[in-house]
Formats: C-alpha cells, structure tokens, sequence
C-alpha cells in the first residue's frame, strides 16, 4: 500500500516522511510546489530509496493530483501542503486564501472523485487527513481554559482564517459526500528543518551570528509547544485509529512565554558554543513592534487524542529544545543553503 503526503518537503511534512519510511513497510509519494518554504535537502537522505517517490507539484493540480492517486492505488493522503507563516499572511493573504482555501477544496474534489471511483473494499480502507492548528481556535487570556476540539473558531488573522475555512471544507466533505476524513489540530511545532523563518530557528540563527534577537511587544504570548517528530507520531495514531469525521487536538502541555522560550535556547547556546567576547547571547535579545493582531495566547487540551486513542509526547520542552538547538549546530551546510537567496529579502521587508 502507498500513502501521498502532500507539503511533503516542507518543515513538519519532511519530518514526517522521514519517520515513515524509517518505520513503516509501505512506500510514500511526497507531493510539494517547492515554494520558498519547501526544501528537497529535508529528503535528501531519502535520495535512492525505492520506497520513496518525489513530484514537484500543487495540490490545486487535479489532473497531476487524479494521475497520482491511479497510478499508485493510494490509501490515505495526509494533506501538510498550506502556505504557513502568520507574518507573511499580514503582507501577502491572497496566498493563503489560494492555497489554504482554493488549494485545499481542488485537493478535495480530486479525492472524492478517485475515491468515488474504488471498489467497496479500498473505499472501505481509504483515509485523508488533514493537518490543521490550534490558531483556528483564536486567542485565550492567561485564565481560560485550553483549546478543546468543541471550541468555537474564532481566527484572527488571514493565515488563522484561511486554515479555519479550510477545515470547514473538509468537513463539509464527510457531511455532504461521505468522503473519509481525519482533521488533526496542532500547537507550535518546533524541532529540525524548521524554517528561521519562525522565532525559534530565526533566534538560533540570529544569535550564532550576532544578529538581534527580535521580540515582538512585550515578549509575553504564550505558545504551546510541541517536538515536530510528537506531533508526526500523533498524526500516525490518527491515521491508524481515528474515528472518521473527528478532529482531534495536538499539544504538548508545554505553555512558555516568548521570551522564556528565547532566553531558555540563549542559555543552550551559551552552554554549547560561548560566545568568544565572554558576553552572553541574551545581550542580544531585542524589543521590536508588535505583530498586527497579535493572538496573546493558546494552549491545546489533548485529553481526547490521549485518551480515546492512547497518544502521549516523548519529548518535554526541555529536551526538545536542546535537541533542536544541538540540530542546527550539526548541521551548518542546510542552515548556509536555507538563508542564501530569497530568505534575505524577506528579513529585510519584515524587521527593517
Ligand atoms: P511549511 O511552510 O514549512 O511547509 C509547507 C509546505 O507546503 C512547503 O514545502 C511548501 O512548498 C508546500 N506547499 C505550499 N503550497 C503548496 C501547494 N499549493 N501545493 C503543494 N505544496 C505546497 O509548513 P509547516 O510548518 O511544515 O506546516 C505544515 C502544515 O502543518 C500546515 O498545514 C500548517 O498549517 C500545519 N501546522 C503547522 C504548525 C507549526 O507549528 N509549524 C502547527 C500546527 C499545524
Ligand atoms: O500554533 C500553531 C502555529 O504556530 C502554526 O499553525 C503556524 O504555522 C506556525 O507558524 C506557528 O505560528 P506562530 O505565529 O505562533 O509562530 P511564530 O514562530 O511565527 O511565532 C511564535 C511567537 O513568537 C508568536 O507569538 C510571535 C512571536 N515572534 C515571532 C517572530 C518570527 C516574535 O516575537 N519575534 C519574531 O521574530
């Protein structure tokens, strides 16, 4: 049997793919646009391997997407492929609306028809699931309770939306057409191959080359964060053994404040790499205009995940934090790669 991740060369799906094919018997078709957050080097230890199967290519594609699902008599889809990040969503939406929104219903409408088309025993068998965030659930205060999946959505910003509506859709599709779905609602992933893009790569980075350390207003929103390889075992769990037509909520317990999170990777790197001057990296922590819209905090309840299908993390923030530090220590040749061309001109239109 073969599965197709799509957003595959992107920071949580290649981390996915990877986990897979290390342990799992049947092979993957990765499916990626390759847009500037997506990155072949992720897979680059996949090269060769016949269990793996690369196409550069948009979920929005039917006939590429249709052609695919034939050709390899595909089970289950895990759709990651999503423009990601809430900054860029604030200078560019239309983006997120095509691909989260338009991208996301044309993914649908391949399936469904593929799906349409099986014998009962593989329609019977066949699972897509779609990756979603804890932002469609919008902003608590210090003392409201955590996210549950019976929340209200309630997203604040164009990338939060878009995801939101995306989810409706996909929804939608189990009600109206039967189509079997999963929908999977995660908190902030951090962990390899993450794109310094977001703050904990981008402060890693930042501080090893003397860069400032950017917080956004007063550096006190809280975020609930989750080891990328915890995340990619739960939405195995869900695959294997979710109920078709819920949503199940991902989390960590692991709530920081932003400017913990960076002092706590400054404290890591001043252990494993000093800075030659004796001066600490914390020095280069630096206080920058807020973000529009800025969500103060969110905080996932998983008690669902973890008691109706037995799914708990491996890592706390401690050792995943120091895993992911020690990662981007070890591996200077992607960091070079990853920060050389269009990265630059987006430091320069976001922080100057
Ligand atoms: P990412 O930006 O690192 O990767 C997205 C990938 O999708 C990239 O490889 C990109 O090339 C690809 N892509 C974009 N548009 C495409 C299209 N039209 N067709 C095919 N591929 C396309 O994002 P990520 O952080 O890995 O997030 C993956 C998914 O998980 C997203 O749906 C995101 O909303 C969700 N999520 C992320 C987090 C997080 O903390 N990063 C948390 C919860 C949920
Ligand atoms: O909650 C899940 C979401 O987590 C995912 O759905 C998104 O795809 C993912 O990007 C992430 O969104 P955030 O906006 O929470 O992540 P980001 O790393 O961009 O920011 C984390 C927090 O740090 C947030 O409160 C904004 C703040 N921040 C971010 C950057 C890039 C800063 O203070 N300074 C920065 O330079």
């Amino acid at each position: 049997m073969t599965i197709l991740v799509t957003g595959a060369a992107g920071f949580i799906g290649s981390n996915f793919v990877l986990d897979w094919v290390n342990q799992s018997s049947e092979e993957v078709v990765s499916l990626d646009l390759l847009t500037y957050a997506g990155n072949l080097e992720n897979l680059s230890s996949l090269e060769g391997n016949a269990k793996h199967h690369f196409i550069k290519g948009n979920i929005s594609d039917r006939d590429l997407v249709s052609k695919l699902l034939k050709k390899y008599q595909l089970r289950a889809i895990v759709n990651f492929a999503a423009e990601s990040h809430v900054d860029r969503s604030i200078h560019s939406p239309g983006d997120f609306i095509e691909t989260n929104i338009v991208g996301t219903y044309n993914l649908l409408e391949s399936v469904r028809s593929y799906w349409n088309g099986l014998d009962e025993n593989h329609k019977k068998h066949f699972k897509f699931l779609h990756v979603s965030t804890d932002e469609v659930y919008g902003s608590l205060s210090k003392t409201d309770p955590a996210f549950r999946e019976t929340n209200p959505f309630e997203p604040n910003s164009p990338y939060s939306a878009s995801k939101a509506a995306s989810d409706h859709l996909v929804r939608a599709w189990y009600h109206t057409y039967g189509l079997p779905v999963l929908t999977t609602n995660c908190s902030n992933n951090y962990g390899p191959y993450h794109f310094p893009e977001k703050l904990i790569p981008l402060c890693i980075l930042n501080a090893l080359n003397g860069k400032p350390l950017p917080i956004y207003g007063d550096g006190q929103q809280i975020r609930d964060w989750l080891y990328v390889k915890d995340h990619c075992s739960a939405i195995r769990r869900v695959l294997d053994k979710g109920k078709l037509g819920e949503t199940y909520n991902v989390g960590g317990w692991n709530e920081k404040a932003n400017l913990d999170v960076v002092k706590t990777l400054c404290a890591i790197l001043d252990e494993l790499k000093p800075k030659v001057d004796g001066t600490k990296y914390e020095s280069q922590i630096t206080y920058v205009k807020d973000r529009p819209g800025h969500d103060r905090r969110y905080a996932i309840d998983a008690t669902k995940l973890e008691k109706e299908l037995q799914w708990r993390p491996q890592e706390t923030f401690d050792t995943g934090i120091r895993k992911t530090v020690e990662w981007y220590l070890a591996n200077e040749t992607w960091v070079s790669h990853v920060v050389s061309g269009d990265y630059k001109n987006w430091v320069q239109k976001q922080y100057t």
